[in-house]
């Protein structure tokens, strides 16, 4: 049987206000639960994860978190532990998106992110890792820099871990533009081939069909089906797309056809 289609919505740190978050989960409620053949998963900022995991939402809706703290607790002020984010109900998180790897930014490292991993696996979160090449050349150096990005945020895992973990090719030139700027569904193809084999050797035959593999960067509404068609993703991660109900349940209903 087919594996349902997963779509994640990332709102990043957006909206502004309690209220405007509301009304857009309770639009997005309303549109999950029309749908039989695709899960979606929320994640809002942190501060509104409580209100929408106390709502009454429909089975294939889950909420997840946008990043962890690579310690379990203690004395670091600011962050968020995996077991906190258990404890609200919360059924994923997202790892190691490019706008945490961001040099100028939060900077994190693989090694961070594979403890991230870990506490999120122990804490019984669905770990959505991020990997992506921030600019690509023709010599191909993107690929040894996506190989590094998995290899070392997936070591020591065993292969049951790995099955668990759900993967996001967002190659970071493509993202918060707009389709058309978006990457091509071929060679989204290609990428997503590239990272089952990879991972594939990494852990040992037969698990490269296995391999979740969602796609982010730019999709939209105007292309989500060519990449669902073309690019053989399991689903996606929408950032700005999310945040418009219209939209996105455009979106999602592309994702419950294909
Ligand atoms: P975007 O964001 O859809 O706005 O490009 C995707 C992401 O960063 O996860």
């Amino acid at each position: 049987m087919k594996k349902k289609n997963l779509v994640v919505a990332n709102w990043k740190m957006n909206p502004e206000s309690a209220v405007e978050a509301k009304s857009i989960f309770s639009s997005i409620k309303k549109l999950v639960s029309k749908l039989k053949g695709s899960d979606v998963v929320v994640c809002p900022p942190f501060v509104f994860l409580d209100l929408f995991l106390k709502s009454k939402n429909p089975k294939n809706l889950f909420l997840g978190g946008q990043n962890i703290s690579s310690e379990r607790k203690g004395p670091f002020t600011g962050e968020v532990g995996a077991s906190m984010l258990k404890s609200l109900g919360t059924k994923f998180v997202i790892l190691g998106h490019s706008e945490r790897r961001n040099p100028n930014g939060p900077n994190e490292s693989d090694e961070m992110i594979n403890k991230k991993i870990r506490l999120s696996l122990e804490n019984k979160i669905t770990p959505i890792l991020c990997v992506g090449e921030r600019e690509r050349d023709k010599d191909g150096t993107y690929l040894e820099f996506i190989k590094n990005q998995l290899k070392w945020s997936l070591i020591g895992l065993s292969k049951k871990e790995l099955l668990e973990v759900i993967i996001a090719y967002e190659p970071v030139w493509a993202i918060g533009k707009s389709y058309k700027e978006s990457m091509s569904p071929t060679d989204i193809h290609e990428m997503v081939l590239f990272i089952r084999k990879y991972v594939g050797e990494m852990f040992g035959n037969g698990l490269d069909h296995s391999l979740p593999i969602l796609y982010g960067g730019s999709v939209e509404v105007e292309n989500s089906y060519q990449i669902l068609k073309i690019g053989n993703v399991n689903g996606f991660l929408v950032g700005h797309d999310s945040l418009v109900p219209a939209r996105f349940g455009e979106i999602l209903k592309i994702a419950e056809k294909k």
